[in-house]
């Protein structure tokens, strides 16, 4: 691949990774997928990137999903690594200690919906198209999405969804829950996304860390180990200097100024 599939940039605290390849709607061969994990991994290590925004080059598609025509004289087998590098980088982006928004410019099918799933947030454009059209190839979807969508939309939506291929709107996608808020335009949408993005990197860092892993933990653990994971981390924060200077800063009626320590 080019070394320009996929690009990362960072201002103002937040990186930017663009899939770019939009001759093939962004279609997300073995070689992006892994330079997508290096660049969520550099992101996460550095101490300047508060947030992360993904988004797909061009107006056309967020990502049209794996590669098909990687598919070819695949077997059970030699298929493996591809489904588990991709299931890989959605479990790295969901568990990063950042939040991560998807800025969801045109088609998010496939691989494309399942790492869209994967972030914290979803934005959309109005021309964003989502969906799971797996079953039209005879498979099904691999990088998670038959368990991140029911847990997103309910199992129903998620049957009926996985089960047709069928794509919806990103206003239909807003109304099952599946997308935060959707924009006129993709140009609406970046400057949606990057606004969201300034105003949680504001936000006190080790706060929004186990914030993400507490409502991370409700998703995926018992009620009462989540509960008490709360605990803990609620009394964590009580020892930051961020803390510290939140309350403060309310008592005295003045802006507070996270250090994210
Ligand atoms: N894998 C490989 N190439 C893809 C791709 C994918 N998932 N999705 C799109 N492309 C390529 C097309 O092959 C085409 O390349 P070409 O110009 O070299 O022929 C280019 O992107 C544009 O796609 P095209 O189908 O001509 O555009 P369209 O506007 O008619 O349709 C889609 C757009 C996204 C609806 C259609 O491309 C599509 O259904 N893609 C596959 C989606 C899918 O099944 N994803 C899950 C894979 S497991």
């Amino acid at each position: 691949m080019s070394e320009e599939d996929v690009l990362y940039t960072v201002s103002d605290g937040v990186a930017t990774i663009t899939i770019n390849r939009p001759k093939k709607y962004n279609a997300l061969n073995i070689a992006v997928v892994e330079r997508l994990r290096e660049f969520f991994k550099q992101a996460e290590d550095d101490d300047a990137v508060r947030v992360v925004i993904l988004t797909g080059a061009g107006e056309k598609a967020f990502g049209a999903g794996a590669d098909i025509s990687e598919f070819e004289g695949k077997d059970s087998k030699s298929v493996r690594p591809l489904a588990e590098n991709g299931q890989a980088l959605c479990t790295y982006i969901e568990s990063m200690s950042k939040p991560v928004i998807a800025a969801v410019n045109g088609f998010a099918l496939g691989g494309g919906c399942e790492i869209a799933m994967a972030c914290d947030i979803r934005y959309a454009s109005a021309n964003a198209r989502f969906g799971q059209p797996e079953i039209n190839l005879g498979i099904i979807p691999g990088f998670g999405g038959t368990v991140r969508l029911p847990r997103l939309v309910g199992l129903g939506m998620a049957k009926e969804l996985v089960y047709t291929g069928d794509q919806i709107t990103a206003g239909e996608a807003h109304e099952i829950g599946l997308v935060n808020k959707v924009f006129e335009s993709v140009e609406a949408l970046r400057d949606g996304a990057m606004a969201l993005a300034k105003k949680l990197a504001l936000k006190p860092g080790v706060a929004v860390r186990v914030a993400k892993q507490s409502l991370n933990n409700a998703w995926q653990l018992p009620l009462k180990e989540s509960l008490e994971f709360e605990v803990d981390v609620f009394c964590e924060v009580f020892d930051t200097e961020d803390m510290k200077e939140g309350v403060d800063a309310f008592l005295n009626k003045r802006e507070a100024h996270f250090k994210h320590k």
